[in-house]
């Protein structure tokens, strides 16, 4: 077993800490407080090749592997978690389900744009009544022939008001269950398609999440991905590598605020010491430390297994359940060692604290994530 990484897996670790230093980190406290979409710095992560890291070349994309994207995901996110969620959607949730999936014209059409950065894509289960519980879809795309007509509303879209391409869940034949769900690709501005307000949120407030709402909108039946009937599967599939991606948010949230703490420990002094010679400080940073490298390796192993081509579904659940939990437990810690700095923007740590909370919920709740894991646990 070996657990160094490739040259090149480490040149992808250290452009991705250049870029967070040099591009993100200097504006994310005002884009968190002004809620501002990263538009420039999401440009400059297309022209690095982040946004379609593991598509291959020929599709305008990175052509690396998903262990090089967990580097880089947990590298984004010790800063700045607003737009490593762009980068993770548009990689996890997009582009490799229009690769694994589409037609050959969708990934000359859809897939290129994306892949290279020149758009951004979004996906979109999600429903007012419809979450956790994703086969009752109540999107419907209704089968006309030569075209679908889509009708409904998606909730806490991510890149919803920014993005060109969005792929869509909806129900066809609802006496089919979730076997009558297809996925559709539906481009901004089709007639009949608008995008609600920005929702003012408590953690990465930088992303750009939206309600969508469907009215008559006609879908040509060349922007369906797959047979009539997979688009459960596709949504299931692809969340599956959405996991690692977010695995890999909430363990750069936990590794940024672990960060911030050792090096404030090592300055701050009270009761004549450093507070890291106290051992109450000591103890809390062994912990961090511990659980970050548990929660590193899930990441990893999980990239590793989908890399060789092995089942994954199990591991990405294990790795999101268990990072993100670290990623809410680091990060008041973190703010707990910095005491009433740790309350304030300039420290970064309070904002670590709230971003976290999300990796327990998008991309499945944390309860979603046992649901996955105990089936697997219990189906031999
Ligand atoms: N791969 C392939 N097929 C799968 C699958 C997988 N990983 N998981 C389930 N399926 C298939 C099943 O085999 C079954 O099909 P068959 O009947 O043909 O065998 C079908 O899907 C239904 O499966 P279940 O009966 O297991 O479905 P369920 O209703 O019990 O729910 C669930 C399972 C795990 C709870 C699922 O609904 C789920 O994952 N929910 C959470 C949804 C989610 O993660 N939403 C996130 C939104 S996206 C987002 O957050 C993006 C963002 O903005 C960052």
């Amino acid at each position: 077993m070996l657990f160094d990484l490739t040259e090149e897996q480490k040149a992808v670790q250290q452009a991705a800490r250049d870029f967070t230093q040099s591009v993100l980190k200097p504006g994310v406290i005002e884009r968190d407080e002004l809620q501002k979409f990263p538009t420039e710095e999401v440009k400059q992560l297309g022209e690095l090749g982040f946004l379609g890291m593991m598509v291959d070349p020929k599709y305008n994309g990175g052509g690396m592997d998903t262990i090089s994207y967990v580097l880089a995901m947990e590298e984004l996110s010790k800063i700045d978690a607003s737009t490593s969620v762009v980068m993770s959607v548009n990689n996890s949730l997009v582009c490799w389900g229009l690769e694994a999936y589409g037609s050959e014209e969708q990934k000359e059409k859809y897939l290129k744009p994306l892949a290279s950065g020149e758009v951004i894509g979004a996906f979109c289960l999600s429903e007012p009544e419809a979450g956790s519980d994703a086969t009752s879809q109540r999107t419907t795309a209704i089968d006309m022939g030569d075209h679908y007509v889509l009708n409904g509303t998606k909730n806490w879209i991510t890149n919803g008001g920014t993005a060109s391409t969005y792929l869509v869940i909806a129900q066809t034949d609802t006496s089919k269950g979730h076997r009558g769900i297809n996925v559709l690709i539906v481009e901004k501005g089709m007639e009949g398609f608008t995008i609600g307000p920005k929702e003012n949120k408590l953690g990465i407030r930088a992303s750009d999440t939206h309600s969508l709402m469907f009215q008559d909108v006609k879908v040509p039946k060349e922007n369906r991905i797959g047979e009539d009937g997979f688009g459960f599967k596709f949504a299931m599939k692809t969340l599956e590598g959405g996991r690692i991606g977010i695995a890999a948010q909430a363990l750069g949230i936990a590794a940024g605020a672990y960060e911030l703490a050792l090096n404030y420990s090592k300055e701050r002094e009270a009761f004549g010491k450093k507070i890291s010679q106290h051992q109450a400080i000591q103890f809390k940073l062994a912990d961090m430390a511990t659980e970050i490298e548990a929660a590193r390796m899930l990441c990893l192993k999980a990239a590793w297994l989908k890399d060789q081509g092995l089942p994954y579904g199990d591991a990405s659940a294990k790795a999101k359940l268990y990072a993100s939990k670290v990623a809410m437990e680091t990060t008041v810690e973190a703010v707990q060692v910095h005491g009433g700095y740790g309350f304030v923007k300039e420290y970064h740590v309070e904002r670590l604290m709230r971003d976290a909370k999300i990796t327990q919920i998008y991309e499945g709740t944390s309860e979603v994530q046992k649901i996955v894991i105990s089936r697997s646990v219990l189906k031999d």
